[in-house]
């Protein structure tokens, strides 16, 4: 059996960005919106660097209009991690984009991807929890917007808040509001730090957001005394490999820092961020960490198990799954 054949447990999947491009193609076509431009002579999603990505995957979003729209984006995102063996998934979703911010609107853009992640629970034995999160790049009014979002509809399906966008615009500070608000409903708490920014951006969101995960992390490396203390405190850092050696943030996948951060008793967890643009999957990610790194059926299955301990969900759900 190959590791990638496993069972696996993802924790940072964006769901806009996993939107496979057929997807967004035809819903563009029904919508009667050119969307041609950002995607490439073979079909997919085409752009220069992480800027550029921001603006495409803003553009492919645009034909996301209706809580129709995502239902059915749901069911085909949960479709495609089911292909991979993913067994429990955690899932991102803007309230930007579903319905801009106002709550009532929002919750029936939840209403109708719960109701495909229940169905999809049934059909293909994949569990599904969201994570409503703010884009930093609007600003921490919008912010305050989307964690309201979130906190009026915390319950079973959703279960956390988080943090993502462009990591250069403010600080992890200027997002404090949001965030208690968020941890004051009782939503589990990540931010996207250490992917653009250095330490100091992780330190920042570990300090002034008191989140207990970190959306990448992995730029902790360049400063070895945050690693301890991350290692210490047990934060868990949502790694996603294949989407920093496509977006550049390192190399090749041999000079990815997840095998040191491990070494040094991080919880690292594997994800996959926005699978089509990064031309990955769960299953190449896992393929791609066992040849680079050669880790075995152990070390994937160990990685399994820090991610289901960390994922933000209930322990009966946790117990489901395991
Ligand atoms: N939104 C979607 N993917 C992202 C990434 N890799 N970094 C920051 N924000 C994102
Ligand atoms: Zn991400």
């Amino acid at each position: 059996m190959s590791v990638s054949d496993l069972p696996k447990i993802e924790l940072h999947m964006h769901l806009e960005g996993a939107a496979p491009p057929a997807f967004i193609r035809g819903l563009a076509a029904e919508k009667k919106t050119d969307l041609s431009g950002i995607f490439d002579e073979k079909g997919a999603y085409k752009y220069k660097d992480f800027w550029d990505f921001l603006k495409v995957y803003e553009a492919a979003t645009s034909v996301l209009k209706t809580p129709q729209d995502y239902y059915r984006l749901t069911r085909a995102v949960l479709e495609e991690s089911a292909a991979s063996n993913v067994i429990y998934t955690e899932s991102f979703l803007a309230p930007d984009f579903c319905g801009g911010g106002d709550v009532g609107a929002w919750r029936d853009y939840v209403a109708a991807i719960g109701q495909a992640a229940d169905e999809m629970e049934r059909e293909a034995g994949i569990v599904m929890r969201a994570i409503p999160t703010c884009v930093r790049h609007f600003g921490p009014d919008q912010a305050k917007k989307t964690a309201l979002c979130a906190a009026e509809t915390v319950g079973g399906f959703v279960t956390g808040f988080g943090m993502g966008g462009d990591e250069a615009m403010g600080t992890q500070g200027d997002f404090t509001y949001a965030f208690d608000m968020a941890r004051e409903a009782g939503l589990r708490l990540t931010s996207h730090a250490g992917e653009w920014g250095g330490p100091d951006s992780v330190r920042d969101a570990i300090r002034d957001l008191k989140v207990e995960r970190i959306g990448h992390g992995v730029r902790a490396i360049e400063d070895l005394a945050l690693v301890d203390e991350i290692a210490e405190a047990g934060i868990v850092l949502e790694v996603c490999p294949g989407s920093n050696v496509v977006l550049g943030v390192y190399p090749a996948w041999s000079d990815h820092p997840i095998s040191e951060l491990r070494k040094r008793g991080v919880k690292v967890t594997i994800s996959t961020d926005d699978p089509p643009f990064f031309h990955t999957t769960m299953r190449r990610e896992f393929d791609r960490l066992s040849e680079t790194f050669g880790w075995e059926a152990e070390d994937f299955m160990e990685l399994n198990k820090v991610a289901l301990a960390a994922a933000f969900c209930d322990d009966a759900t946790r117990e489901v799954v395991a």
